[in-house]
């Protein structure tokens, strides 16, 4: 920290395979804060489920969620994560920003891709009407590789 006061931050994420929901506890870990896991309702297992995925996030339609623990509106700061469906967010955090969106104060956003995320957090943005504060992008191959560690420090630090 620079001397400043902590932000109260909240982590929340959405994770299909893991691979997000990795970086999103290693920064909840890193920046000693609370976290959210998102549980879609909706099966995304699977072949039928990965179809599914890929329709309703390019379709841009909601889900339900299963039951939020924490309280976006007491956080100072929520930090965004979502693997990119389709080019677009999962269902699943497109519903939890739609849903919550009006209380928040600052954002920050990091996803995990296959090939690459343009335009994402330009779409995040929209959808929370904030500009996030800062934002990662991490391939899906290097958060499986462990060489992804340096980068998330960085984003991590940039909190202080
Ligand atoms: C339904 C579906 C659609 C996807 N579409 C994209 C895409 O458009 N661009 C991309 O870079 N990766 C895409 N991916 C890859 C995921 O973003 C990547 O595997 C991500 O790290 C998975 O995160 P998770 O393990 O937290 O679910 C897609 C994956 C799934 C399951």
């Amino acid at each position: 920290m620079h001397g400043g006061i902590a932000m109260k931050s909240l982590v929340v994420f959405y994770s299909r395979t893991g691979t997000t929901k990795k970086i999103g506890e290693e920064l909840a870990q890193l920046l000693a804060c609370d976290s959210e896991e998102l549980v879609d309702t909706i099966k995304r297992s699977g072949p039928v489920g990965y179809a599914s995925a890929v329709r309703d996030a390019m379709q841009k339609k909601l889900t339900t969620l299963a039951d939020i623990k924490q309280d976006p509106a007491l956080y100072d700061l929520v930090i965004l994560g979502t693997p990119i469906w389709g080019g677009t967010l999962s269902s699943a955090m497109r519903t939890y920003i739609s849903a919550n969106k009006s209380t928040f104060k600052k954002v920050a956003f990091f996803c995990t891709n296959g090939v690459g995320h343009q335009k994402l957090f330009d779409e995040m943005e929209a959808l929370c009407g904030r500009r996030p504060i800062h934002t990662l992008g991490l391939p899906e191959k290097e958060v499986k590789h462990g060489d992804y560690q340096d980068k998330l420090r960085q984003f991590a630090y940039r909190f202080d």
